[in-house]
């Protein structure tokens, strides 16, 4: 039998991403991003998105291919993300995945993007322990999670955002205070040169009488306007930002490292674009170690959307001996995370 060899394909958003995994070992990706043509309208617009990935598509997979130093050939199977995500983006990468699944003749693996996020982690620090609690943070998704193994078992939300995603805020915030779009990067480069203490914005739903997993962050996103209003012509941006920042990483750490005592775990994933940020990482990183918890967190170019946590997830998914999809499989622009595959997880009857 050959060296099992997963291509995945992601086409949630704004990024074409494909990347080639074996045995928990990233051979090579590609990312092409179309971001530039959504900045002018300060956010991404679908069918825009959607004909960037069919343009990008094919060049992606042969340099992701030829990165690997492998042929279409040698594919074993192709995991695809099929939700959340954009419709028409997600339906570009979905028949992109079909396709090639078809031309190689292997099965394919119609993939939750968000498990695609957690699976990530495994190409730098090796495999998941038996348990963890996960803190998912993106630009569509804030969620606590207790997860066990990816490929086979259902993950359990512990938590979730009620508004707006922690990613979200960043983006809508950096457009209250004229910082471009994609936001997230923006703060995190503009709090550098600010005070993260200068202004005491809130940290939302951390009082004792609060669900202690739900996030909200629209009313911190008001608290900014509010102050830039009241601040108007006169707003220190780097001040706003580090504070804002700070109450957004506060807010994660306090919730994330309460919900790994809760739970008795000791490692705590943390993943998504939003665990890009600087801040947010240095001070997750802080309040683990002071309360005996192992952080595990991706490299940052892995935070955001890629094609290699795809194939990442893929590979989980062959090594476990799951069930692949059929390749009339259907694209869930708003699926609930719930496992690796958008569709349920169901186990190879043993031969
Ligand atoms: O995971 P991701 O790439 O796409 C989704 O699945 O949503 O996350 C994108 C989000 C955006 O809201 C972006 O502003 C945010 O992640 N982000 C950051 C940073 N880099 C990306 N937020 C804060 N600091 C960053 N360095
Ligand atoms: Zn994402």
């Amino acid at each position: 039998m050959s060296t099992p060899l997963v291509l995945g394909i992601e086409t949630s958003c704004d990024e074409t991403g494909v990347g080639l995994v074996s045995g928990g070992v990233l051979l090579g990706d590609a990312l092409a991003s179309s971001m530039e043509e959504h900045a002018r309208f300060g956010g991404v617009v679908p069918e825009v998105a959607a004909r960037a990935h069919l343009e990008a598509m094919a060049p992606m997979v042969r340099t992701a291919l030829q990165r690997a130093q492998v042929d279409l050939a040698d594919v074993t199977a192709v995991a695809v993300t099929a939700g959340p995500g954009l419709s028409p983006a997600l339906q570009v990468g979905l028949a992109a995945g079909k396709a090639y699944a078809l031309a190689a003749g292997v099965p394919l693996y119609a993939v939750h993007h968000l498990a695609g996020h957690a699976a990530v982690d495994v190409l730098d620090h090796g495999p998941l322990p038996e348990r963890c609690v996960a803190l998912i943070v993106s630009g569509g998704h804030t969620s606590l999670l207790s997860v066990g193994d990816l490929a086979r078992d259902e993950i359990v939300h512990l938590g979730d955002t009620v508004d707006d995603a922690a990613g979200e805020a960043f983006d809508k915030v950096a457009r209250l205070i004229g910082l471009p779009y994609p936001g997230g990067p923006a703060i995190d480069r503009a709090a550098r040169d600010g005070d993260p203490h200068a202004i005491a914005f809130p940290r939302p739903l951390t009082g004792p009488s609060d669900p202690p997993w739900t996030f909200s962050f629209s009313g911190l996103k008001t608290a900014v306007a509010r102050w830039v209003e009241a601040h108007d012509g006169t707003v220190p941006v780097p001040d706003v930002a580090a504070s804002f920042q700070e109450a957004v990483a506060d807010t994660l750490a306090r919730k994330a490292v309460a919900a790994c005592a809760d739970q008795g775990a000791d490692i705590l994933l943390m993943v998504g674009g939003v665990a890009a940020n600087s801040r947010v990482r240095a001070l997750m990183e802080q309040r683990c170690a002071a309360a005996g918890l192992t952080l595990r967190v991706p490299p940052i170019r892995l935070c955001t959307d890629n094609g290699a946590m795809i194939a990442a997830l893929g590979d989980l998914l062959v090594r476990a001996d799951v069930e692949p999809d059929p390749l009339d499989v259907a694209a869930d622009p708003r699926a609930r995370l719930t496992g690796a595959l958008l569709h349920g997880t169901r186990a190879l009857p043993v031969a």
